[in-house]
């Protein structure tokens, strides 16, 4: 292993802190051993926090609507072949109660951008949600809204709110997104969702299209900085349909390093091992794991639904029923020595 890699590391974990051109250093360092002594310190500081324990997040998905068209997704507004739906409120709570009954304490409610929910149509799903769930946590994941939106559903009960960075480095962000769409404006929703008291998931996407080292190295320093909540990170994974089809999907090894590294940030954040890397490796969760996640996602939605939300080609778990899905996770998580928990799932004090 590169020597200054091996005291950056030793230095992180101590001092969960680096300063930009080190974390450059270390990402366009990160050979094997480098990501086992990372996973290594991710799992020891892990550890004393959440033990083996894992939470799970029902994920409802409930529009695949988008009025967007970022560049790397499948249910980009352009993409005509894809084919749109978009779930009642019914239907909506139902997944909630047969995902309560599976042991599920948090759900997660995420659409592309459509206009049909608006504040009043997603403030009534959330106040129904909470009232059918006193015990539950909800999380939004509908992308970019005005402060005062945000507001109306934090008032409504929300609890927390996923919102990935993409980039931060405003250059990148430009080359993945159209130009209505800014890295600024990306920013001021994740400020306002933080002002108003949700607990927040930032992340980004492993390996997306004219990625640099140095632009990861913005990436974790704005973690650093930041302090979200929660990091949801994964491979980027081609969409035959969008302009990015042909680029190649981000690696296991790149994002397994990532996730150490996140975890010795800020050692007692929730870290999901994504469906996006269980889909690039067959035991890409499980590794996730043992890199230092501690959160999974089942899909809770309808079966006849699920291959419809497809950000990316291969997607896992678009088969599954609920029950199966969870099952699946659960047996998965005990193959590697963790335990799944009936819990809200919220940070640990370190
Ligand atoms: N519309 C909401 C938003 O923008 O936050 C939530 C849904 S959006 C589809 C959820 C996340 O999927 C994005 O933040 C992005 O990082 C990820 N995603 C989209 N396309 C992807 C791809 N091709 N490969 C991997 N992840 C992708
Ligand atoms: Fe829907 Fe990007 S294409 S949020």
């Amino acid at each position: 292993m590169d020597i200054r890699a091996a005291e950056l590391i030793e230095k992180l974990a101590g001092e969960h802190a680096l300063a930009l051109d080190e974390y450059e250093y270390l990402v366009s360092h990160l050979d094997q051993e480098a990501r086992d002594l990372l996973a290594e310190f991710a799992r020891a500081a892990r550890e004393p926090i959440y033990g083996h324990d894992v939470f799970v997040r029902g994920l409802i998905e409930f529009s695949n609507f988008c009025k967007n068209d970022c560049l790397y997704c499948g249910i980009r507004a352009s993409n005509m072949g894809c084919k749109r739906y978009r779930l009642t409120r019914e239907q909506i709570l139902s997944c909630a109660d047969t995902g309560y009954e599976l042991g599920f304490r948090t759900f997660v409610l995420q659409s592309g951008e459509d206009p049909h929910f608006t504040d009043e149509r997603l403030c009534a799903i959330v106040r129904a949600l909470k009232e059918a769930h006193p015990d539950c946590a909800i999380t939004l994941s509908v992308g970019e809204r005005s402060r005062e939106s945000y507001a109306a559903l934090r008032e409504a009960g929300a609890d927390r709110y996923l919102l990935r960075h993409e980039t931060a480095s405003p250059e990148h962000y430009a080359k993945l997104h159209p130009a209505n769409l800014s890295w600024e404006n990306r920013m001021r929703c994740l400020h306002d969702l933080r002002d108003l008291g949700f607990a927040v998931g930032a992340g980004f996407m492993v390996g997306s299209p004219f990625q640099t080292s140095a632009n990861l190295a913005r990436d974790l320093a704005f973690i650093q900085e930041f302090q979200p909540e929660m990091c949801g990170i994964g491979p980027f994974v081609p969409h035959h349909a969008t302009p990015f089809a042909n680029e190649p999907a981000g690696t296991l090894e790149q994002t397994l390093g990532l996730l150490s590294i996140i975890r010795l940030i800020k050692p007692n954040i929730l870290l999901p091992a994504t469906t996006a890397l269980g889909t690039i490796h067959p035991k890409g969760r499980e590794l996730g794991m043992e890199a230092g996640a501690n959160v999974v996602m089942p899909n809770l939605s309808p079966g006849d639904v699920r291959a419809k939300y497809l950000l990316y080609d291969g997607k896992i778990c678009t088969g599954d029923e609920a029950a199966e899905c969870r099952r699946c996770l659960e047996m998965r998580m005990a193959g590697c020595g963790y335990n799944v928990v009936t819990d809200r799932g919220d940070p640990r004090i370190a």
